[in-house]
């Protein structure tokens, strides 16, 4: 890690960013879809997982857009997800995937297709380039979080912000600031509902995931397949799932960290990988806000997700399973016509948070009122690697001393020899 420069400000973090990486030109803005307005919606899905499948789903059933073609490394999951557009667009009234791209160059064949918008839900460690090479091809973007797994990864994505900027749209996969509710309690603590925010808890306690490894497959397959296990993939749980609350936190303090401490172990989860299975990070925001952060991802059944905001007037809470609230002086429960924050929920509160943002998106394609979230992107994610590296470390780690640090994690994976 390099001697610290102390903590840079947002625009710092753009020049640098610019500095780092260089220049990217896109090259076909002409291509941008606000020329024809009223035709459907392209999709191209470059990553046929789960992710990539709920998220395309989404768009199919509350947009008119449709899956047109799909690249994948492995043809079992390319073959399945083609199956499943064409039955769920059958029944819509829109067309079959008409294409489809095998292998690690799939995505090189994606993005030159008839295609409007690529939907990057790929493993973390291909973001940086699948985004380079969408944006290349001048298509709109929606991108899944994290933006990277890495320090140089996000600066390139925050370079490429820069030149995507009034070209084309691109958002990236935190869907939890289009979720009504959460939209509305985040307005509300904008408003002061519980006066100045002096402190922040929040955990994320998971479950174990599914291996993905069958037998007779290479052991590069069946790394890459259960990627969410290794740090050079996917990351490490801090970045890749525990992210969502670091840029809940981001998002409503509207900051970056300016320091962390923190501290991960792996003591259940010990037969696969290398991510730690439980985390602690306390991270240090500006007015001198202070935010706790506790994760596992161990648990033989699903836990909960939740955080709060504590202030003067009250503390608000946020969840995925529970009504959210605000309680103390100006009281607020989601959803429910009463003020009892212990009535039972009648929301789901992460339920139209994806729909939502689905159809934000495909609005700001036809009107060509183009977003740009990938700055937003690499913030939280460079938020999520500075606790991250604060655990890997054992010492506190400045926001300037991460991004100096130019930090770059190569795969060992010769992904020319899967799929
Ligand atoms: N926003 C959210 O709430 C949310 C939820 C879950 C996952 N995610 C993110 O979505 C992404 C995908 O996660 P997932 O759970 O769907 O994983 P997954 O393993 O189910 O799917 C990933 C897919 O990408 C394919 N793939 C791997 N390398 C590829 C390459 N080089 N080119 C083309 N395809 C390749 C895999 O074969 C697989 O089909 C991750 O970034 C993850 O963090 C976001």
């Amino acid at each position: 890690m390099a001697k610290s420069v102390g903590p840079l400000g947002r625009r710092e973090f753009v020049k640098s960013s610019v500095a780092v990486t260089g220049t990217l030109l896109i090259t076909k803005p002409e291509t941008a879809f606000s020329a024809r307005a009223n035709s459907t919606v392209n999709i191209g899905l470059l990553g046929c997982g789960g992710r990539g499948n709920s998220v395309a789903g989404d768009f199919v059933n509350h947009t008119d857009a449709q899956v047109t073609a799909l690249a994948d490394l492995f043809p079992d999951r390319l073959e399945a997800t083609e199956r499943r557009f064409n039955e769920l667009q059958k029944k819509k009234g829109r067309s079959k995937v008409s294409k489809t791209f095998q292998g690690p160059s799939a995505y090189l064949d994606i993005v030159e297709s008839d295609v409007d918008f690529v939907l990057v839900a790929s493993p973390p460690c291909f973001h940086p380039l699948h985004l380079r090479a969408v944006l290349d091809a001048g298509k709109h973007v929606y991108l899944e979080k994290p933006v990277a797994t890495d320090v140089r990864g996000c600066m390139e994505v925050a370079s490429l912000a820069l030149k995507a900027e009034g070209k084309v749209s691109a958002d990236v996969g935190f869907q939890i600031r289009y979720g009504s509710h959460f939209a509305e309690l985040t307005r509300r603590l904008w408003d002061g509902a519980i006066g100045d925010i002096t402190c922040v808890h929040g955990s994320y306690f998971a479950g174990d995931l599914p291996r993905q490894s069958a037998p007779g497959m290479s052991p590069a397959e069946a790394k890459m397949r259960n990627w969410v296990f290794y740090r050079a993939l996917g990351g490490d749980i801090m970045v890749e799932q525990n992210i969502h609350i670091v840029d809940a936190y981001n998002w409503v303090l509207k900051a970056h960290p300016l320091r962390a401490t923190a501290t991960a172990a792996r003591k259940v989860r010990t037969d696969i990988g290398d991510v730690s299975d439980h985390w602690i990070v306390t991270y240090f925001y500006p007015n001198d806000v202070r935010a706790s952060f506790m994760s596992t991802q161990f648990l033989p059944t699903w836990g909960s997700v939740a955080w709060r905001f504590f202030g003067p007037d009250g503390f608000s809470v946020a969840s995925y399973s529970e009504n959210l609230n605000i309680q103390g002086k100006n009281p607020w429960v989601a959803g429910a016509d009463t003020t009892d924050p212990g009535k039972k929920p009648e929301i789901d509160p992460l339920g139209d948070a994806t729909p939502l943002k689905a159809q934000a998106f495909v609005k700001s394609i036809k009107d060509g009122e183009f977003h740009n979230q990938l700055k937003q992107g690499a913030e939280s994610t460079l938020s999520a690697i500075l606790g991250r590296q604060a655990a890997y470390e054992g010492r506190e780690i400045t926001w300037g001393e991460l991004l100096a640090s130019d930090q770059h994690w190569e795969t060992d994976i010769d992904i020319t020899k899967l799929g």
